[in-house]
């Protein structure tokens, strides 16, 4: 069973539609990839997936539940829709850190909130989880400090362990290392290529067509707020069947 299955989602600002009719679906374990140009909609569909927008169509499930109807007010109460985001974890493209904590406090947080208002897990037991996610994303040692004092890759990691603090099902990246210098680019990727290895279930939004090409299962081209083009990595990078993914594709290069 996929873990998430995504149909038919619209979405509309005024009177532009920017997502029309988007269906995919991704399992447990497994990368997707979603490339585009400018203004094809990328951001919009994780912002959907993550409720920071409301669909105007489609339905989305996670784990063969309906999570989200457009057709079907009763999954789109505000209490309800708090509940489900928590299925998304979100990577911003500017890291989006909270400037007045320390790296460990902006991944402790969310957490901590929770067990306060729900119970469970004792402030030590984050704290501990909060430093074993730092260490993972190879920051032990900048736990203490605060986000100007960190580099923008070293930030983007600690939003990366901020995020998976929170265990989502699906870990979402909106082009994650494009706010950064190539040299930082590199360890952020690192990481990432290493969540896929252990088989994080995940979506990136990426302008990193090599990255898109190793650490995905599958790949989605978008244009123009539709799925021009989706399929296996390889397929869709390399050999295309569309024009308008080869267009895309060949300005890229050139
Ligand atoms: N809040 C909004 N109100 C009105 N229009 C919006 C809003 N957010 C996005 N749009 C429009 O929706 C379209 C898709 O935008 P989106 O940000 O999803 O594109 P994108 O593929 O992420 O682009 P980029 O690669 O530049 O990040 C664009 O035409 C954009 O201008
Ligand atoms: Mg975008």
């Amino acid at each position: 069973m996929a873990i998430l299955e995504v149909k038919h989602i619209e979405k509309n600002f005024g009177d532009t539609q920017v997502l029309s009719d988007i269906s995919f679906s991704l399992e447990q374990g497994q990368a997707l990839s979603i490339i585009g140009s400018s203004g094809s909609g990328k951001t919009t569909l994780l912002r959907c997936l993550n409720f920071l927008e409301r669909p105007d169509g489609g339905n989305i499930s996670v784990n063969g539940k309906v999570i989200f109807d457009a057709q079907d007010p009763a999954t789109q109460s505000e209490a309800q829709i708090r509940k489900k985001r928590l299925h998304f974890g979100l990577v911003f493209q500017n890291f989006n850190l909270f400037p007045q904590y320390t790296a460990l406090q902006n991944v402790t947080l969310a957490r901590e909130l929770m067990a306060k208002e729900h119970g469970g897990e004792s402030k030590a037991q984050i704290l501990e989880a909060g430093k074993a996610l730092l260490k993972q994303m190879g920051l032990e040692d900048r736990a203490g400090h605060y986000p100007h004092q960190l580099s923008g890759g070293q930030q983007q990691r600690v939003a990366i362990a901020r995020a998976l603090a929170m265990r989502p099902d699906i870990l979402c990246f909106d082009e994650p290392t494009s706010a950064l210098d190539p040299e930082l680019t590199g360890e952020v990727l690192r990481v990432i290529r290493e969540l896929a290895v252990q088989k994080t279930t995940m979506i990136i939004v990426t302008h990193e067509m090599n990255f898109a090409r190793d650490v995905s299962d599958q790949v989605i081209f978008m244009d123009g707020g539709v799925i021009v083009e989706q399929g296996d990595p390889q397929q869709v990078i390399n050999h295309p069947r569309e024009e308008r993914t080869r267009q895309f594709l060949s300005r890229r290069e050139g």
